[in-house]
C-alpha cells in the first residue's frame, strides 16, 4: 500500500519524506488555507520535495472553470494530479482530463455508486472520505470494502485512495482490505511508528546499558 501525506505543510512533508513515508501528497483548500501561502508557490515547492503524485484541488463548480483550472494546474509540474469533486460537472471534467492525459483524484466520495461513476469517467484515484462518514455514525471502512469489491468485479483500474484518515486503525483496515493508497495526516503517520512497548524496551535497554563496564 502506498502512503500519501495529507497536508500542505512543507516542513511536515520534508520530515515524513525523510522517514521514507511519502509516496505522494494530497492537499485540499482547507489545508492550503492553513499555510497562509500562495497556492502556486506552495504547489511548486511541494512538487520539488516529492517526486510522487501531488493532488491539487480545483475550486470551480462548473465544467469550463474546472477544465481551465485542471489544464493550468497540470502545466505547473508534471507530478500534479488534479483533484475534482464528485459532482456531475466533476465527472464530465474527469472524462475530458482522461482524454487529455491529465491525472485526476476524485474527491468528496461518500458512496460506492459515486465511486463506480468516477471509475467509469476515467478517474486515476477515487478518494472515499472514511473519517467524515464515521463522524455521522456511518462506517467509513465499509465503503472502502464495497468500492474495492466493485472495482475488482469489473477490473476497473481507478486506484482506491483512502482519505479522511483519522487514526491508525483506518490504516490497518485499509491495508488488510488491499486499498491502493492511504493518505494520512502527519500525526497519524507518526502514530503508526509508535508503540508503548518499543519505548519501554528502549528505556530498559538504556538502563541496563549503564551497568555495562566501559
Ligand atoms: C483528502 O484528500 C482530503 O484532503 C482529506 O483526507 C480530508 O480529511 P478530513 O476529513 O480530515 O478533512
Amino acid at each position: 500500500m502506498k502512503f500519501f501525506i495529507d497536508t500542505a505543510d512543507v516542513a511536515e512533508i520534508r520530515e515524513a519524506s525523510a522517514m521514507g513515508l511519502v509516496d505522494g501528497v494530497t492537499t485540499n483548500p482547507s489545508l492550503v488555507a492553513k499555510t497562509g501561502r500562495k497556492f502556486r508557490d506552495l504547489l511548486e515547492e511541494i512538487c520539488d520535495v516529492v517526486r510522487g503524485p501531488v493532488s491539487a484541488e480545483a475550486v470551480s463548480l462548473d465544467y469550463e472553470g474546472m477544465m481551465k483550472e485542471a489544464r493550468d494546474l497540470s502545466r505547473l509540474k508534471s507530478n500534479i494530479v488534479v483533484k475534482l469533486p464528485l459532482t456531475t460537472e466533476g465527472l464530465k471534467s474527469v472524462k475530458t482530463c482522461k482524454s487529455e492525459g491529465i491525472p485526476t483524484n476524485v474527491t468528496l466520495c461518500f458512496s460506492a455508486n459515486q465511486a463506480l461513476l468516477a471509475a467509469k469517467a476515467g478517474a486515476t484515484y477515487i478518494s472515499p472520505f472514511v473519517g467524515r462518514l464515521d463522524d455521522i455514525s456511518e462506517n467509513g471502512m465499509d465503503l472502502i470494502a464495497d468500492v474495492l469489491q466493485i472495482y475488482r468485479n469489473y477490473r476497473l483500474d481507478t486506484q482506491v485512495l483512502v482519505a479522511s484518515v483519522r487514526h491508525p486503525v483506518h490504516v490497518l483496515q485499509a491495508a488488510k482490505m488491499g486499498a491502493d493508497v492511504a493518505t494520512c495526516p502527519f500525526s497519524v503517520l507518526k502514530q503508526l511508528a509508535a508503540h508503548p512497548l518499543t519505548e519501554i524496551g528502549i528505556q530498559r535497554f538504556l538502563k541496563d546499558w549503564e551497568k555495562v563496564p566501559r
